[in-house]
């Protein structure tokens, strides 16, 4: 099979997604696919009428260039035609193939413009189509959902802007609408600390809103083709989950499958399908929770994209029901093109 890779983009998780890229990449290779690793904003400047047959190891240039320039502006600076958002060749290399791989993470790929794209001009892709990706990236948008749909979620509102000095309980938690990786998610415990976080949250997004602090125990689960996952418990060894204990290894105890009575195991994965079909989700994503001491499970969202390291947190639930990372890789081309085949 003919597969692109797109990885890259302009988000702040270009950097992660050039290195699920580069894993998904080698997977595909290994499972015998024809595999062009593009990233997605600086494409490919040279002759593409072979390209899938070319014997050039597109991952490595790849993390090259996400160790030369880990910053969007130095990353724009790298091509030369500033017009547009896709690479050189990348449209054009996408239609050569019988699937792109979606790669790429945040708000570059996760929030369902390229999936609009790809829809209108015949690209088949993998994961979610373009609503439901643009409603899980859209937080406050997810929670009117997940209420609508009876997905227990922590009880919020939005702010009206920057000086909206709303009474509310402390600790609370504002939140950008669109972020990812904990990047303009605030914990505060005063007064002080919730207008400064107010503050800055709004230098990262037009929307703000307050949700209600859960004490507890944090996990994930990766909904599949409509069914759960095991469950992984993430327990940061100091702090919350935010983008230090997310990336830094060593920093968050990760355990698969999570160390929880039956019944909240079920209760976990229930919850995480209804988040799924809330959002209209197909094919996969990983949804968040914080449950509390009395076994109130809460959804904060969900990744219509997470991660795909081999380290990341949905490949070791597929490896916790014996499957491999090249294994998980082939399944999720499987279901996304089983998608077309349902239309
Ligand atoms: N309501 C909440 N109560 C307690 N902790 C929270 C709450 N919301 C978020 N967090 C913490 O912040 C992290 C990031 O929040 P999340 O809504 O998942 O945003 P992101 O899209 O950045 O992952 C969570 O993994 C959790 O550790
Ligand atoms: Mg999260």
């Amino acid at each position: 099979m003919k597969i692109v890779v797109l990885a890259g983009g302009l988000s702040t998780e270009r950097d992660v997604s050039l290195i699920s890229g580069k894993q998904i990449y080698d997977a595909l290779k290994k499972s015998g696919n024809e595999v062009v690793l593009l990233d997605v904003y600086l494409g490919y400047e040279g002759d593409i009428d072979d390209i899938f047959a070319l014997k050039k190891d597109w991952g490595e240039s790849i993390e090259r260039i996400s160790d030369a320039a880990p910053d969007i502006e130095g990353v724009k600076a790298l091509r030369d035609i500033k017009d547009g958002f896709f690479g050189p060749n990348v449209i054009n290399i996408c239609k050569m193939s019988d699937i792109v791989f979606m790669a790429l993470h945040g708000s570059c790929g996760e929030n369902g413009q390229i999936q609009a794209v790809f829809d209108l001009l015949n690209i088949k892709y993998t994961g979610s189509g373009s609503l439901s990706s643009a409603i899980a990236m859209d937080k406050t948008y997810t929670k009117i959902m997940f209420n609508a749909y009876d997905v227990n979620t922590p009880p919020s509102f939005e702010l009206k802007g920057p000086d909206d000095d709303r009474k509310t309980d402390f600790p609370c938690v504002v939140k950008v609408n669109s972020g990812g990786s904990s990047v303009g998610v605030y914990i505060v415990n005063n007064m002080e600390e919730y207008k400064k976080a107010v503050k800055e949250a709004y230098k990262y997004d037009d929307h703000v809103f307050v949700e209600k602090f859960i004490k507890g125990r944090e996990f994930t689960d990766c909904v599949i083709e409509g069914k759960a996952l095991p469950i992984v418990e993430i327990a940061p060894v100091s702090g919350f989950y935010d983008y230090k204990n997310k990336y830094q290894e060593g920093a968050t105890i990760e355990t698969c499958p999570a160390d929880i009575p039956k019944n909240l195991e079920k209760k976990i994965q229930e919850e995480a399908v209804k988040a799924y079909n809330a959002l209209r989700i197909n094919t996969y994503a990983r949804m968040d929770f914080i449950v509390d001491e009395d076994d109130n499970v809460y959804c904060l969202e969900a990744n219509t994209l997470p991660g795909m390291t081999p380290t990341s947190l949905v490949p070791r639930e597929a490896r916790a029901i014996g499957k491999s990372f090249e294994e998980l890789c082939q399944w999720i081309i499987r279901i996304s093109l089983d998608k077309y085949e349902n239309k």
